[in-house]
């Protein structure tokens, strides 16, 4: 694996969106049609709990993570990545591990006790990437589908 050098990992701002969104669409090629990818989710990376670091090139972001934290019960608190995204040729080199190690510094220094991610069965590469950065699988993950999709 080639290392990516002069990458900078840095916390997002506002001003950050455009590029975001454009990096966000990328992510989401193909499901165009869902609702939120019309909405405003971008701007929802800026609320409170969230935190947004990105992978800056020089002046471009090359990949991002946003993460939540939950404190909902003193010192269990969960933290969430949301979402990941590496651009296409910045792949492979080590900058999603850099991304997720800050996310997991981030965390850290709230008391979170667990850090979580869900992949679809399909996203192969993504569950590769986690267990090589550390993440184990869960077996015991409940959940109760509001979704119109048939329940499987
Ligand atoms: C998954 C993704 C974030 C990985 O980012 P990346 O910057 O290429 O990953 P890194 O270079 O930091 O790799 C870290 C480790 O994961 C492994 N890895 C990364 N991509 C992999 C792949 N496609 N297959 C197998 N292993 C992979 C690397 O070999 C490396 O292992 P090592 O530390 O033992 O050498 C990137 O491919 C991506 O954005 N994919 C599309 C969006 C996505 O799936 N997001 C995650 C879902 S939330």
């Amino acid at each position: 694996m080639r290392k990516a050098i002069g990458i900078r990992i840095e916390t997002a701002t506002d001003k950050d969106t455009a590029r975001l969104t454009q990096l966000y669409r990328k992510l989401y090629k193909g499901d165009e049609d869902q609702r939120f990818f019309k909405s405003n989710a971008v701007a929802n990376y800026f609320k409170s709990g969230s935190r947004v670091f990105v992978a800056r090139d020089g002046n471009c972001i090359e990949g991002f993570i946003w993460v939540v934290y939950y404190e909902h019960i003193k010192n269990k608190g969960i933290g969430i990545i949301e979402e990941l995204y590496i651009d296409d040729k910045y792949r492979k080199k080590g900058i999603g591990k850099r991304l997720v190690s800050k996310a997991i510094e981030y965390l850290k220094k709230r008391d979170v006790l667990v850090v979580i991610v869900t992949t679809s069965p399909h996203m192969i590469n993504a569950k590769r990437f986690y267990k090589a950065v550390g993440f184990k699988v869960s077996r015991e993950w409940f959940y109760y589908s509001l979704s119109r999709i048939k329940q499987q």
